[in-house]
Parts: C-alpha cells; structure tokens; sequence
C-alpha cells in the first residue's frame, strides 16, 4: 500500500527525507481520483522515469463553477487506494479542503489567449482555480516531473506556459489520451452516463475520423470541417448542446488551413453529462 497523507505538513517532511535521501527523483501525478486507465498510464510513466511517484487525490472546489458538478464529482479512496497499490506508487496526497485552503484563496491567475478561450471562455475561473491548486501541490511536492493527459488538452498548454512563464523547476510530461475500445476517451465522468448516453458518446471520436476523411481527400478549411463535426454530432440521440469545436494548432492558436498535427478541439453535453476531448490531426489512418 501507498503511503496516505492527509497533512500538507506530513507529505511536506516526507518529500524533504527523500531529497535527504540521495536526492531521489519525484514524479508527480495530480488527479481528482475515481482512477481510470488513463491515470495509470500518467502514473507508469512517472514510475519509469523517476526513483519515486506521488499520486495526488483532491476534488478541487476552485475549478468548478457555481453551477456545475463539484457534490455529485464521483469520490471513492479506498478504491483509488487499492488501484495506486496496483501500481506501485509510493505515496497518496489526498488533503481535505480544510487542509488545502483554511482561507478562500484570492490569488487569480490568467494567461492571456489561453484560460480565456474553449474551456476558459465556457468555464469562466476554471483554470484560474487549475493553476492555483497545480500550483500550490507544485510547492508541496516539489516534483522533478509532472504528469498530464492529452486527454485534458488545453489544460496542459496551460500548465505549460504556467511553468514556462514563472520558471517554475518541474518538467511537464505529457502523455497521450487513453480510449476504450470503441473510442470513447476515458474520463471520470463518463459514470454519469446511462448505456444509452454513453453509444451516443462514441459520436465525439466518430466525428474526428469524420473529419481525417475529409481532410484527407483535401478539406482543408477550418470553417467547413467545423461545420461537419457539428452537423455529425448534433444528429446523435441525447446530445443536448455543443459548447464548440474549434481546430487550432498545436500551441492553440487559430489556423487558416488545416494541416497535420492541428488539434480539434470539442466539448459537448451528452444529456446532463458535460463530455470534452481532442484530437491530433493526422493520427488516424482512416
Ligand atoms: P483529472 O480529471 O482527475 O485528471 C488527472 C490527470 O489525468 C489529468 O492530467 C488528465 O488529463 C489525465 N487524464 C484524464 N483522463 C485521461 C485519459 N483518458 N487519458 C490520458 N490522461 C487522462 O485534470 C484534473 O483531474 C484536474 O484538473 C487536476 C489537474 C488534478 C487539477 O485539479
């Protein structure tokens, strides 16, 4: 079994007798828990390249907006326990808000055409709230690396530039978007979903094949790919809304012709359920 710290404290002379210790390598794997396929491959890459990995686990209040899904977030320790027991990673970090924030923190964080536009612009103050909390378990950690899905896309641009900006000394590794079988991107949300929502759900990673054929036999106009991928989607039962699609390039900036290695970019509620995901282009042989 991990270690479990609950204490900022505790976790914080935990990390200073590891650099004691030989100054052993950390990689670090932040999380919301309920874990997935998709974390244990954050966290299989953190164990090959570094001596120690630290899972952290804290549904984080300041990235959900009033409205949205922060009480019915799924939480179950003792199963993320056993899933970080499974593989071998050395400590759990998982504070209670109590621990994380005694006082409302008031600090805020922008990075200008990145948190406000896709995610940013639909979610106002939710990457103002990632960065604080990735931030904050930065200092607590004091990670050599840190692990983030492609999964959560503009996230991790975020997370990036975040570090780039402030000379923050960690490395971000990125790591690619783990799918079932049929497609769907794994996420913890997809537990929302009836059977019925979840078939629905395959239109997402349908839509970027969709949009490979059509780029592949020279579609190469953002505006008129978009278009498809809406038309696509929004003909499936249960899809509710489309928040956007966007095509941009891999550093997020729009684009004026599509071309390999652009990423299409989506969010979409599936009946109550809020679904996002990406897709490099030219990843699909189709
Ligand atoms: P969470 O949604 O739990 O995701 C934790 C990490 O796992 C993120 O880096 C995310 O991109 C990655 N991940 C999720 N699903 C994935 C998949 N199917 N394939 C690959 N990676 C996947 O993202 C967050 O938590 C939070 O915003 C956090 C960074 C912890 C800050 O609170």
């Amino acid at each position: 079994m991990p270690t479990l710290f609950k204490k900022i404290r505790e976790v914080k002379n935990y990390i200073t007798s590891l650099k004691c210790d030989g100054n052993k390598s950390i990689g670090f794997v932040p999380t919301m828990g309920y874990l997935h396929e998709g974390h244990r491959r954050l966290i299989r890459e953190s164990k090959l390249q570094n001596d120690i990995t630290i899972v952290s686990i804290y549904v984080n209040p300041l990235q959900f907006g009033p409205a949205e899904d922060f009480e019915r977030y799924p939480r179950d320790l003792e199963r993320d326990l056993s899933v970080c027991a499974e593989e071998g990673v050395d400590a759990v970090f998982a504070p209670t808000d109590e621990e994380m924030y005694p006082e409302k923190p008031l600090v805020r964080i922008e990075i200008e055409g990145l948190t406000d536009i896709m995610e940013g612009a639909f979610r106002p103050g939710h990457f103002s709230g990632v960065c604080t909390v990735v931030l904050k378990l930065f200092n607590i950690i004091r990670p050599d690396r840190a692990y983030f899905g492609e999964k959560d896309y503009q996230q991790l641009k975020v997370v990036q530039r975040l570090v780039k900006d402030l000379s923050i000394p960690v490395e971000i590794v990125p790591v690619p978007t783990v799918r079932d079988e049929d497609g769907l991107a794994l996420s913890s949300r997809n537990t929302y979903l009836s059977p019925e929502e979840r078939q629905s759900a395959l239109a997402l990673y349908m839509s970027f094949l969709l949009a490979e054929k059509l780029i592949r036999s020279g579609n190469r106009d953002p505006e008129q790919l978009v278009g498809a991928i809406r038309d696509f989607i929004s003909r499936h039962e249960h899809v509710k809304r489309i928040d956007y699609v966007e095509i941009r390039d891999e550093e997020l900036r729009p684009v004026k012709e599509v071309k390999e290695g652009d990423r299409i970019l989506l969010a979409v509620w599936v009946g109550d359920t809020r679904l996002i995901d990406n897709w490099r282009v030219g990843d699909a042989q189709v």
